[in-house]
């Protein structure tokens, strides 16, 4: 059986962000509040125009209500989109005024990094409002970059992804990683571990070079790892990845992989279906990062993270289970679980 993946369309509260003295040009979308605040990364990258920043911010807001949802954390979703200047800037002068625009929504949006931002760049925010995690973690307490925190989550997820499509683990697994940044790198790293062959592709051949020598990985040009010859596909660079074309050539029977967005579109979810290619959602497998970031921001240590990322590997399982029984994409499985937690129908099991 073969459907649509249907979204939510809540009314998303789009704030403008301008500041042109320092080069601040973005958005902050809120895309949904009915579980708690906004909760969702800063991202400062190159865009054309502003147009195409806010198309972004709003695809990544609403993964965020998704994936805050279906993590059981008691955050709406909401992203912030910057575009990165052109020229030289001052980034802590550009940071600190995106955090007065993050303070004067008192709250009801969250921040913390995302692609292109930093540590650093979230303690400047954090001089100018309180509504900020991803900041230095001491001891005991949760903090710190969420990026190994997403990759230990993505390698949980896929885990139990193999398990299912292969009925294995991932000892003697080729994965075709896309992406070899803060996340790509450090999931590369734990399947390294797990006796996982790699063939890893960036471009930045800065980024790849050095894992093709740490842990003997095989590397591809970009445009050829989502078709190399690989068990797993593991997306973790931009959105976008899974096309109608990158699934029509692709080797691989499972996809689970960090990156936000990865399928261009819905019915790239149904392609995958029946072409029997597994697909983990990516706000499921991905939720590492903002357990880290919102037990930050709640004050809870790292016993909270650890035990909330190590129910991604199980809510996976139980997922693509459900999934095969119905004939239906995990895609779409997972957006009703989560539209049944966002909407009350499944609060309680939250
Ligand atoms: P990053 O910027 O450190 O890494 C992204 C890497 O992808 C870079 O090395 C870049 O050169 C590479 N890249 C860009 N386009 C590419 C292409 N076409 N082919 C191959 N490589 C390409 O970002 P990070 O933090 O690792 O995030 C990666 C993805 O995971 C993003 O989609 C992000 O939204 C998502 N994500 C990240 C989280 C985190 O905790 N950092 C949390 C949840 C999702």
């Amino acid at each position: 059986m073969v459907a649509q993946v249907s979204r939510l369309t809540p009314a998303a509260e789009v704030v403008r962000l301008e500041d042109e003295a320092v080069g601040l040009d973005g958005v902050i979308v809120i895309h949904s509040t009915r579980l708690g605040p906004g909760a969702g990364g800063c991202r400062f990258w190159h865009y054309p125009d502003i147009a195409a920043a806010t198309t972004d911010a709003f695809r990544l807001a609403e993964g965020m209500s998704y994936k805050n949802a279906m993590a059981g954390l008691p955050f709406g979703g909401a992203k912030a989109v910057l575009r990165r200047p052109a020229g030289d800037f001052d980034r802590e002068a550009l940071f600190r005024a995106f955090g007065r625009a993050v303070a004067g929504l008192g709250g009801a949006y969250v921040t913390a990094e995302d692609v292109g931002t930093t540590v650093a760049d979230m303690h400047h925010v954090a001089e100018e409002t309180r509504h900020v995690a991803g900041l230095a973690s001491d001891g005991q307490r949760a903090g710190g970059d969420p990026s190994p925190w997403t990759a230990q989550g993505v390698f949980n997820a896929m885990e139990a992804g193999a398990r299912h499509a292969f009925g294995s683990s991932l000892k003697g697994m080729t994965v075709a990683v896309q992406g070899t940044g803060n996340v790509g790198a450090e999931l590369c790293r734990r399947l390294a571990d797990a006796g996982a062959e790699l063939v890893i592709a960036d471009v930045d051949p800065g980024r790849r070079d050095r894992l093709e020598k740490i842990l003997g990985a095989r590397v591809v040009e970009p445009d050829a790892i989502a078709s190399v010859e690989a068990d797993i596909f593991a997306p973790c660079a931009l959105g976008g990845a899974l096309t109608p074309a990158s699934v029509a050539a692709m080797k691989a029977k499972l996809v689970c992989g960090g990156a936000n967005n990865q399928l261009a579109s819905p019915e790239v979810a149904d392609l995958l279906l029946r072409r029997g290619i597994a697909y983990v959602p990516d706000y499921v497998a991905n939720a590492g990062g903002i357990v880290s970031v919102t037990a930050e921001y709640l004050g809870e240590n790292r016993a909270h993270v650890v035990a909330r990322v190590a129910q991604i590997g199980p809510r996976v399982a139980a997922l693509l289970e459900e999934a095969a029984s119905c004939r239906l994409s995990p895609a779409l499985v997972a957006d009703r679980m989560a539209e049944r937690i966002i909407t009350g129908v499944d609060r309680a099991a939250a």
